[in-house]
C-alpha cells in the first residue's frame, strides 16, 4: 500500500424530500449570502429550483441566482458568476444540478476567494495555484460525476476548446443533499452516462500500477458489481428508488477517495475523454465508454493478472484459457454492459468522425503539445495517446 491521506469533509444528507433542509444546511455552513447557481433548466421545470428558493427564504437567507450551467461548464459563466457574486458579496454557493453545476460553482468558488489570482482559469493550466475556495453546497440532482464530494473542478474554456481541471480538498462542498427521487427526471441517455461515469472513477483506481489492495479491491469490486446489477435495473424501470439510490450512493462514493486508498489512480482513459470533450462537447460519459476499451487493449500486456482480476471478479469469467485470453474477455464483457446502456465503445458511434488531422490535434491537447504522458498503469506519451485515439475512432 502506498502512503495515503482519506480526506472527506462533505456533510451527505440522504434520502426523500430531503432538499427541503437546505436553508438550515446552509446556515450550519456559515452562509448568509447565497450564489444559487443551476443547469439549463431542469431543476427549474421540476419545481427544484422553487423549493430550494423556499428553504432559503424560511432561513431569512439573502440569495441570487445564475443559470445556464452546460453540460462541460464554460469558463465565460465562470467568470460571470464571479462577477455577479462580488456585486452582491456572495459568501456562499449553492449548486443545484450535476457535475457540470458542481464544478461551475467550485470555480466561481475560487475566483471570489482569491483576489489576489487575476484569472481563475490560471488555475485550470498550472499557473496558479491556492487552497482557497468559497464554501460550496450540493441538490444534487444527477448520479454521475461525484464532484459532489471530490475535490476536483473541470471546466472548459471556449476559444480554446480547452477542457482542463483544477483540484483542491478545500473546494470540496460543505454539504450533499442526495434525494434519488431528484433523478426521476432525467432522460436514459444521462442514466446511462452517468453509470459509466460512476465506473470509470472506480476502474480508474482499480487498475493501478500497485499491487495487491484487499480491502481498497473488494470496495471497488463490490461497487462495480453494483453498477452492473442496479444499472441493468434502472436504465428499465428508472423510478425505481433501489436502483436510483445505489447508484446515487456510488457516484459519491466512487470519487470521493475511497476506492483509491493505498493505490496510485491511472486517469487516462479520463484525460483522453478531456479533450473529446473540449473540442466536441461530447457528454462525459459517452466520451469515456469510447475510449476506454481501445485504452485497455493498448495497456492489458503491462500487467495482464490485473485484467484477469478484472474479469474474474467483476464478470465471473471461467478460469479457462490463457492470461491473454480472459484479460480480452474482461475488455470484451464490460464493453458489452457498455453496449447494453446504448453508450458508444468507438468515438464514430458518438456521432464524431475524426480525420487524422483531427487526431494529431486531439493527442497534441491531450498530450500538452507533447509535454506530458497520461496514465499511471502504463504512461502514455504522445504516439501512445495518437495511437489510442486511432484505436478509438
Ligand atoms: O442543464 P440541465 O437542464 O439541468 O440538464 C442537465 C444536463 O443536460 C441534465 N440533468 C441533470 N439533472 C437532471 C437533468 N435532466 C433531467 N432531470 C434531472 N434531474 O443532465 C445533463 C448533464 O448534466 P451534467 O451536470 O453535465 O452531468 P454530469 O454530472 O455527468 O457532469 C458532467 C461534467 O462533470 C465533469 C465532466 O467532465 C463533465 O464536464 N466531471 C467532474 C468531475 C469532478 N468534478 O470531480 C469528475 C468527473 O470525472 C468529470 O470529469
Ligand atoms: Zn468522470
Amino acid at each position: 500500500m502506498e502512503n495515503f491521506i482519506y480526506y472527506t469533509p462533505t456533510k451527505v444528507v440522504f434520502g426523500k424530500d430531503e432538499e427541503k433542509n437546505v436553508g438550515k444546511l446552509v446556515k450550519e455552513f456559515g452562509g448568509k449570502r447565497v450564489l444559487i447557481h443551476y443547469g439549463g433548466g431542469s431543476a427549474i421545470r421540476s419545481g427544484l429550483i422553487d423549493k430550494v428558493k423556499k428553504s432559503l427564504s424560511e432561513e431569512n437567507l439573502f440569495f441570487v441566482e445564475l443559470g445556464g450551467v452546460k453540460p462541460n461548464p464554460r469558463l465565460s459563466l465562470v467568470y460571470e458568476g464571479i462577477k455577479l457574486s462580488r456585486e452582491n458579496k456572495i459568501d456562499f454557493i449553492l449548486a443545484v444540478g450535476g457535475g457540470s453545476v458542481i464544478d461551475s460553482a467550485k470555480g466561481i468558488g475560487y475566483g471570489i476567494a482569491n483576489d489576489d489570482i487575476e484569472d481563475v482559469w490560471d488555475l485550470y493550466i498550472g499557473k496558479a495555484r491556492t487552497k482557497k475556495c468559497a464554501p460550496i453546497g450540493v441538490v444534487l440532482t444527477i448520479a454521475a460525476a461525484g464532484s459532489e464530494m471530490s475535490g476536483s473542478s473541470v471546466v472548459t474554456k471556449e476559444d480554446e476548446q480547452l477542457k482542463r481541471s483544477y483540484n483542491s480538498d478545500n473546494s470540496r462542498p460543505r454539504f450533499a443533499i442526495l434525494n434519488p427521487e431528484l433523478t426521476y427526471t432525467l432522460p436514459k441517455y444521462q442514466i446511462a452516462c452517468g453509470i459509466v461515469d460512476i465506473m470509470m472513477h472506480t476502474m480508474e483506481r482499480y487498475f493501478s500500477p500497485v499491487g495487491n489492495l484487499e480491502i481498497t479491491d473488494k470496495i471497488s469490486e463490490g461497487l462495480l458489481k453494483t453498477m452492473i446489477k442496479y444499472g441493468k435495473v434502472s436504465m428499465e424501470d428508472p423510478k425505481n428508488y433501489e436502483a436510483r439510490s445505489e447508484i446515487m450512493w456510488a457516484s459519491s462514493l466512487a470519487h470521493n477517495g475511497l476506492t483509491g486508498c493505498g493505490g496510485k489512480g491511472d486517469w487516462a482513459t479520463h484525460q483522453l475523454e478531456h479533450d473529446l470533450g473540449g473540442v466536441y462537447d461530447v457528454a462525459h460519459g459517452a466520451g469515456l465508454s469510447a475510449v476506454w476499451g481501445s485504452w485497455a487493449r493498448y495497456v492489458y500486456k503491462e500487467n495482464p493478472k490485473r485484467f484477469v482480476e478484472f474479469a474474474k471478479n467483476i464478470f465471473e469469467i471461467e478460469d479457462n484459457g490463457s492470461e491473454e485470453e480472459i484479460a480480452l474477455k474482461g475488455i470484451e464483457a464490460m464493453e458489452e454492459f457498455y453496449k447494453k446502456l446504448d453508450m458508444p465503445i468507438k468515438i464514430s458511434e458518438a456521432g464524431i468522425i475524426l480525420s487524422d488531422e483531427d487526431i494529431v490535434n486531439l493527442a497534441n491537447k491531450c498530450s500538452n503539445n507533447r509535454s506530458r504522458t497520461i496514465g499511471s498503469f502504463k504512461k502514455l506519451s504522445y504516439d501512445d495517446i495518437e495511437k489510442i485515439y486511432t484505436m478509438a475512432r
